[in-house]
């Protein structure tokens, strides 16, 4: 596939299908790097960046972003194994997986904290499993590792205790071990609590096209490119670089 303007891959044909990293990247300022032209080829050609790395190519046409595919693993954390303040394991209302769930007590602070484990740092979605059968909000704040990720996230009612919904957010986790504290700020508590699923982020968010990219140092068989970094909401792992 060519690309000769900053349009974004199709995620399910285009160059993000073929690179099989997960989204860990979001590079702050542009990159740079440096260009050794070996020969100049006939036909065009794409060179891939990863975001901050530097490898060979020609003479440049043009410049796309490259984003992380979705992958497949997802880890569910039953909130009745995990650690629980003033609350406790209840399975007096239907439809809950596992053994249980947690039922907050109804006092503010009280919650409840997942030992997550990811394989590699960066952006993971997390999916609350909730039921609410009163009629107001039971907004909690959530906490990666000691930080508050999402303050108030709204746990709406869902008309009845027997009747389950999810909340989603996506936070940036630590390689190997962390916490996800949801912590109750209401006098009421938080809602009954099912579990936590942890997984890769859906990616529906275009990254920013990146800058125009700009040639520098220029010398007999090398120069220096640099362009604005493509921002994104879960990241950028690579930039495709089109030369003739
Ligand atoms: C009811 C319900 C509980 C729930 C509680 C609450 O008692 O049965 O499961 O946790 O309301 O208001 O939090």
């Amino acid at each position: 596939m060519a690309h000769s303007s900053p349009e974004p891959p199709d995620r399910s044909t285009g160059s993000a299908a073929r690179n099989t990293r997960r989204p860990r990247h979001r590079p702050d300022t542009g990159p740079a790097i440096r260009i050794r032209e070996e020969k100049r080829p006939m036909k065009r050609r794409r060179t891939r960046i990863l975001a901050l790395a530097a490898t060979a190519l020609a003479v440049l046409a043009g410049i796309v972003y490259v984003q992380g595919p979705a992958e497949a693993a997802t880890t569910r954390y039953e909130a009745e194994n995990a650690t629980i303040s003033q609350g406790v394991v209840e399975s007096n209302h239907l439809g809950f997986s596992g053994t249980g769930f947690v039922d907050y007590n109804n006092v503010a602070g009280s919650f409840v904290q997942f030992t997550v484990t990811a394989g590699s740092s960066g952006p993971q979605s997390l999916a609350f499993r909730y039921a609410n059968g009163s009629t107001a909000n039971r907004p909690m704040d959530i906490a990666v590792n000691g930080t508050v990720v999402s303050a108030g996230l709204a746990f709406n009612p869902t008309t009845d205790w027997d009747t389950w919904a999810t909340v989603t957010i996506n936070a940036t986790l630590n390689a190997g071990s962390n916490t996800v504290r949801a912590t109750a700020t209401g006098a009421a508590g938080g809602p009954n609590l099912d579990r936590l699923r942890v997984s890769i982020p859906t990616d529906t968010v275009r990254p920013t096209p990146p800058g125009q990219p700009v040639c520098s140092n220029i010398m007999d068989t090398s120069l220096t490119l640099t362009w604005g970094a493509s921002t994104d909401n879960v990241g950028v792992v690579a930039y495709d670089i089109f030369h003739d």
